[in-house]
């Protein structure tokens, strides 16, 4: 059964996107069949996977407000073992129609949970792949609370700057609501430092901060702030495709064999 990692921190411009595009196809190249899934209106991680705005057929709106099936909005990326249930800008007008669609189902005495739209869909498929990977919105509104319903497990990506930890508090809060609430299996799959710029102390004094927080929930792969590895997106690829020698290539598939390996070690430990 398929693994669904959310890819969460509400704060923008902290490397959600680009570690959802390169870890999925990461994934995929070590032999994984994946799917990734845009959970943001503006579509970044569609684009970065090379899927044209213009060819999208159906996207994740469709299927949230029950428009279109999963099955016929799932598409084959060219990467390898990478399918894209792509995201569009219509996907911003999500929280107003399912609070209309939660209004009209109760009209009717039908169940209904706005919470849970993902999370259902999600599990019709799961079973065709081995990771799904959800790229989750700058935000804790309905997408992502949908995000954490249907995930096992989440991904935080904190940035390697001064004020890493601000928002964390609000973030870790907003998980164990989740947990609570709707999701009581959630996990934190890992916490994973992006950005880094070599060679600096301030580098290294919020490494430890962030260490001495979240403790071996870490990852001992961290992403360096490269410019290939934000030049690859407007080039449709993934950075092992766009730079298959770059230290970006080499990070992300450390990343996925981390992730790889946590996944397998848990599924011994369970047998
Ligand atoms: N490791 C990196 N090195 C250099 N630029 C990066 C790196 N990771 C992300 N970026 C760039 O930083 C910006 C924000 O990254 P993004 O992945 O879109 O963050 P988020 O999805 O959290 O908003 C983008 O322009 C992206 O290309
Ligand atoms: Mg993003």
């Amino acid at each position: 059964m398929g693994k669904i990692i959310a890819i969460v921190n509400q704060k923008g411009g902290v490397g959600k996107t680009t570690t959802s595009i390169n870890l999925a196809a990461s994934l995929g190249v070590l032999n994984k069949k994946v799917l990734l899934v845009d959970l943001d209106p503006q579509g970044n991680a569609t684009t970065g996977v090379g899927v044209d705005k213009g060819d999208i057929a159906s996207s994740i709106y469709e299927v949230l407000v029950m428009k279109s099936t999963i099955d016929e909005s799932i598409i084959k990326t060219k990467s390898k073992n990478l399918s894209l249930l792509p995201a569009y800008l219509n996907l911003a007008g999500a929280e107003m129609e399912l609070i209309e669609l939660e209004r009209k189902f109760k009209s009717i005495d039908k169940p209904f949970n706005r919470v849970l739209r993902l999370k259902e869909e999600l599990d019709k498929i799961k079973n065709n792949y081995e990771y799904i990977i959800i790229d989750c919105p700058p935000s804790l509104g309905i997408l992502t609370t949908n995000a954490l319903a249907a995930a096992d497990s989440v991904l935080i990506p904190v940035q390697c700057e001064y004020f890493a930890l601000e928002g964390i508090m609000q973030l870790i809060n907003t998980i164990m609501l989740a947990q609570k609430k709707v999701n009581p299996n959630l996990d934190i799959e890992g916490v994973l430092l992006t950005m880094l710029t070599a060679n600096t102390n301030l580098g290294l004094e919020v490494i430890e901060s962030i260490k001495s927080f979240f403790k071996e929930r870490v990852y001992n792969t961290i992403i360096p702030r490269l410019i290939r590895l934000a030049e690859a997106p407007s080039h449709g690829k993934p950075i092992l495709e766009y730079e298959p020698r770059s230290k970006g290539t080499l990070a992300y598939l450390n990343l996925a064999k981390e992730v790889i390996e946590r996944n397998g070690t848990k599924e011994e430990s369970i047998g």
